[in-house]
């Protein structure tokens, strides 16, 4: 179902007590806002998603995982399964991010089992795709964003699709303060649905959750979340600080 939803991706940011903090205060400043239908998703550092979990049960937010492996239980060291996630209510999870395409050399088939691990567990993926931008300066972005998606989601029958959200993050625009163009995001977006339509149908590409995740902040937040293909945004560095995060929150 298409909704609009601000999610924090905190990545490894904070220490336990400055989460405390920081979570406490999104949860107070939430009981005061108007978020228009709008979900808030906090997805902290997985050390600190039970105590999120806990707050969020009496507050207005959702929580989600910054990654998972595919795999219910097993000899994996190091590694969070969908079935642990669960159990800590936990109601998304990112993947594909570019962050963990990069530094741990993540592929599109292993993305491919951990979307049908989520699914399994009834955890909603967030799947982020982007180019990097070499690939946008020789005009390859709708190439590798169309193949992105081929290859990691659309194996799914429509029924599981449609419980996925979908992030678009240019590579060049995260962390970098250089946001894509309102024009650049809407037209990225309307050509995400023109995919899922062609693969699947108009009404499951209508459906689609899209947000854009990139240097948006408090500033930008409002003109791109006001695209006809823009439902929300996946915020990085901006989730950090409970005042911009839910300015961010109440962009639309
Ligand atoms: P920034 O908002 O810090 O650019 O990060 C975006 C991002 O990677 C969210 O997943």
């Amino acid at each position: 179902m298409r909704k609009k939803i601000v999610a924090g991706n905190w990545k490894m940011n904070k220490t336990f007590s400055e989460a405390e903090i920081l979570i406490t205060e999104i949860a107070e400043a939430l009981d005061e806002v108007d978020l228009k239908g709008a979900e808030v998703v906090l997805c902290p550092p997985a050390l600190y998603i039970e105590m999120a979990t806990d707050v969020a049960f009496e507050s207005n937010f959702t929580v989600g995982a910054q990654n998972v492996y595919p795999s219910d239980s097993g000899a994996f060291t190091g590694e969070i399964s969908p079935l642990m996630l669960k159990e800590l209510n936990v109601t998304y999870c990112i993947i594909g991010h570019s962050e963990r395409r990069k530094y741990f050399n993540e592929t599109s088939e292993f993305l491919r089992s951990k979307v049908e691990s989520l699914l399994k567990h009834n955890i909603i993926p967030i799947f982020c795709c982007g180019e990097v931008l070499p690939e946008r300066e020789a005009n390859q972005h709708f190439e590798v964003i169309k193949r992105q998606l081929e290859e990691s989601l659309f194996h799914l029958p429509v029924e599981a699709f449609m419980k996925v959200v979908i992030a678009y993050e240019p590579v060049w625009a995260i962390g970098t303060g250089v946001t894509a163009t309102k024009e650049q995001a809407q037209e990225m977006h309307s050509f995400i649905r023109g995919v899922i339509a062609a693969r699947y149908d108009p009404a499951t590409a209508g459906s689609t959750t899209i947000l854009y995740g990139g240097s948006c902040n408090g500033k930008n937040a409002r003109e791109l979340f006001a695209q006809p293909d823009v439902d929300g945004g996946l915020i990085g560095g901006a989730s950090l600080k409970a005042d911009e995060f839910l300015q961010i929150a109440t962009s639309f």
